[in-house]
């Protein structure tokens, strides 16, 4: 989802948009029901796993909450279902996405554990709150490419953050657009880094860095 980077951040595009995300899920469900096929899964298999690590790492508990901001097609949740944890939740603003969240979750047996909601986080309901976990992996980007007062909107999504985690809760992010520095910039009052999450380097012409940042945040 890299985007045209301009001083002082990126280039508005359609990306950031729900009649972007209206037209993937419709795609992508259509692909479901004649192909069995589940989509995309952002940043690759590699970027689970990465999560998953550091899940296991930090020993987090089968039982906590965790919330995966943007679900999409809803394969992060299947992954964290067979590994035990049993208080799991996706949310997306696009209906779509959930159908074939719930669609593909229904395949793999697990729709009596993982639960599935149509929420926008940037309004998010009263009940989005005291998880354990946040995950996002791809939707802050998505948000802060949206050509309508991405800015406010950005702000915005921190809010949401704050209600939807405990105390002490943790959140993931791994995003393409944005750099460690500026993640930081973004979420550094309400947040506390613990942990950059290794991701694949790249060399150009001599120097090297990458195009995906991973981290992880607790709640102060
Ligand atoms: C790049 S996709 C990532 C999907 C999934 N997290 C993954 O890693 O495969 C971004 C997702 O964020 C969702 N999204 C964008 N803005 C949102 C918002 N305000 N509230 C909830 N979901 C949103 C889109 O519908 C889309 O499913």
């Amino acid at each position: 989802m890299e985007a045209e980077e301009v001083e002082g951040g990126f280039e508005p595009s359609v990306l950031g948009t729900r009649e972007y995300w209206d037209a993937v899920y419709e795609r992508e469900l259509q692909a479901f029901q004649e192909f069995g096929d589940s989509g995309e899964i952002w940043f690759g298999e590699e970027s689970m796993t990465r999560l998953i690590r550091w899940m296991e790492k930090c020993n987090i508990p089968l039982d906590a909450s965790v919330l995966d901001i943007g679900t999409g097609n809803g394969i992060f949740l299947v992954e964290l279902a067979k590994l035990g944890y049993s208080d799991i939740t996706g949310i997306d603003y696009c209906p779509l996405a959930i159908q074939l969240s719930g669609r593909i979750i229904e395949k793999e047996g697990f729709s009596n554990i993982i639960k599935l909601q149509v929420e926008d986080f940037l309004h998010p309901s009263t009940e989005l709150s005291g998880f354990h976990v946040c995950i996002d992996k791809g939707t802050f980007d998505a948000i802060s490419l949206n050509p309508d007062g991405a800015p406010e909107k950005k702000q915005q999504y921190v809010q949401s953050l704050c209600r939807a985690l405990h105390d002490q809760g943790f959140f993931l992010i791994t995003s393409c657009n944005w750099t460690k520095k500026e993640l930081l910039e973004e979420f550094g009052e309400g947040f506390e880094m613990v942990e950059e999450l290794p991701t694949p380097t790249f060399t150009f012409a001599g120097r090297s860095g990458n195009s995906v940042t991973a981290l992880v945040f607790q709640k102060k």
